[in-house]
């Protein structure tokens, strides 16, 4: 028996996965603007192309959060999720957003300085681009998700540690969103805020949102004990918030902000690895725990990739830059993209694929063995070509910290005399390459989706030998 939220669920799953594609293939579009000047120009603008990529990005991940959520919530409460059918309305609405925003983008791309402009093209709020009709529609989603979450706690009369994090994180969640409405005319004033959207909204709330997810996850997936599972989301809750707040003064270096977040910035963000080493501790202490009750391995192994992913990308890549010293010269280069696609990709990437298959294992429970060849596949070019092009864009930042601000002191010529450079131009061609070993990744992980677990189950004699040979 299916819930008609888990129907939601699988629907959310498929979006998600196809903005995905969306995602892939502009990236790979804005990434050959580096290899030529002049490339497409007056056709279709860089600009354009980087806001389709990192804007799919910010919604493929939040639709898999909602299908996580809608897929676990009724497990967690043994009933239906309260006002399903407006949920399933507002899916459709969502999805009609994003496609209509993807055209205007596409085809409009930009218009005057004009409050129609913002209304109707483009809010300029990196990442949240989408004009302001559509944060509108969207904020209103957000908001229906968090009514059904709490209306069906309320209905139940119960309450569990996982869900009572998840409803306290809802609301920063849904109100850091709309930072995406600010309009704000003085330069320095918005990027104040605007850092609230990236380290708090992203950084901070998706972070929780996430533990809440895989929490369930190893519930479901390892039979995890339920008092362990909690004590440690605490404590990695407890963490992220009292490194992450005070951390956010890591952004405030450089913008015309008072001088004393150099220290408060620099100490505290300097500190939030560690809930994220807390994670990694918590992913391999269940695995040596429940070690021989792992029945799906695709899961199980990319709710690792998590772990590791987001402690390296967000925790290891982002320490090497938090540091005010070293943050002046790697502030805003290719070292920075180099973080910001491993932790996404590590923190949040990770973790929805790890929550589909979890959830296609269900669904085709009985018409299989959960094993295939092309699930290591797509493993395999996914975090080869994400670590790959992360790696790429590490050289050529480091390239572009040394050569354009540490000696040649940022001014415009030592900017081109840094893009000029062998490290640069290599890093930037070999972001291309290990770009498409991501998107052959891709298909082959679309294709496992659609197999896996379709197959015949294999007779047990064959099993039986398996497991002795
Ligand atoms: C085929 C794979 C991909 C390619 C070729 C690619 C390429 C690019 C390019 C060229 C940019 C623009 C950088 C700039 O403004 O100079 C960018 C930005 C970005 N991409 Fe990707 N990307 C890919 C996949 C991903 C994935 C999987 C994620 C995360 C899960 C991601 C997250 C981001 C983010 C967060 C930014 C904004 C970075 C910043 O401005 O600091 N990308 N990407
Ligand atoms: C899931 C966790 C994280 C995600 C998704 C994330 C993502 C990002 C993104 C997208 C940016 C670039 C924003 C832009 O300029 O467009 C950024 C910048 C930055 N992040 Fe993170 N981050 C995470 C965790 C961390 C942690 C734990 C640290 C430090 C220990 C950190 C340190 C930094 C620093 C210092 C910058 C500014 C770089 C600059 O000055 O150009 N991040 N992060
Ligand atoms: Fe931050």
């Amino acid at each position: 028996m299916i819930y008609r939220s888990q129907q939601l669920a699988l629907r959310y799953f498929a979006a998600s996965m196809l903005l995905f594609g969306v995602m892939i293939a502009a990236g790979l579009l804005t990434s050959l603007y580096y290899l030529r000047v002049g490339f497409l120009l007056d056709v279709f603008h860089f600009s354009t192309a980087k806001i389709l990529h990192i804007d799919t990005l910010v919604l493929w991940l939040l639709m898999g959060f909602l299908g996580s959520v809608y897929w676990f919530l009724p497990l967690e409460l043994e009933r239906e999720v309260e006002w399903i059918g407006l949920a399933q309305k507002a899916f459709w609405i969502f999805v009609g957003t994003v496609a209509a925003v993807a055209a205007t983008l596409s085809f409009v791309q930009y218009g005057g300085t004009s409050a129609a402009s913002l209304w109707l093209i483009n809010q300029g709020r990196k990442y949240v681009e989408a004009p302001r009709w559509a944060c509108v529609l969207i904020a209103a989603v957000l908001v229906l998700f968090g009514v059904n979450v709490v209306a069906t706690a309320l209905r139940a009369r119960r309450m569990t540690g996982i869900l009572a994090v998840l409803i306290a994180d809802l609301i920063p969640l849904i109100v850091l969103f709309l930072n995406a409405f600010s309009a704000e005319p003085n330069m320095s004033k918005d990027l104040f805020w605007w850092w609230w959207l990236i380290h708090l909204w992203v950084e901070a709330t998706w972070e929780v949102f996430i533990g809440c997810v895989l929490a369930w996850s190893l519930l479901h997936l390892l039979g995890a004990s339920r008092a362990i599972v909690e004590s440690w989301l605490y404590v990695e809750v407890a963490m992220v918030l009292g490194t992450g707040i005070l951390g956010l003064g890591h952004h405030y270096f450089w913008i015309g902000t008072p001088s004393y977040w150099l220290g408060i910035g620099g100490f505290f963000s300097a500190l939030e690895p560690l809930p994220l080493l807390g994670m990694v501790i918590h992913a391999i202490y269940d695995a040596g725990a429940h070690r021989h009750q792992i029945l799906n391995r695709p899961a199980f192994a990319w709710l690792l990739a998590e772990a590791f992913g987001n402690f390296l990308g967000a925790g290891v890549w982002g320490f090497m830059m938090t540091l005010p010293q070293i943050n002046l010269f790697a502030h805003g280069t290719q070292w920075t993209a180099s973080h910001s696609h491993f932790a996404f990709w590590g923190a949040y990437g990770c973790a929805v694929i790890s929550v589909i298959y979890l959830v296609l294992q269900k669904i085709r429970a009985g018409r299989g063995d959960f094993e295939s060849q092309a699930w290591k596949w797509a493993f395999a070019l996914l975090n080869i070509g994400l670590v790959g092009m992360s790696s790429a864009l590490l050289i050529a930042g480091m390239a572009q910290a040394f050569y354009e601000r540490a000696i040649g002191g940022s001014t415009f010529q030592a900017f081109l005399t840094a893009q000029a450079n062998r490290w640069m131009t290599e890093g930037l061609q070999a972001r291309v390459l290990f770009g498409l070993v991501f998107t052959l990744g891709y298909f082959v992980l679309l294709y496992d989706f659609w197999k896996i677990g379709k197959g015949r189950r294999a007779p047990e004699t064959t099993l039986r030998k398996e497991a002795s040979g």
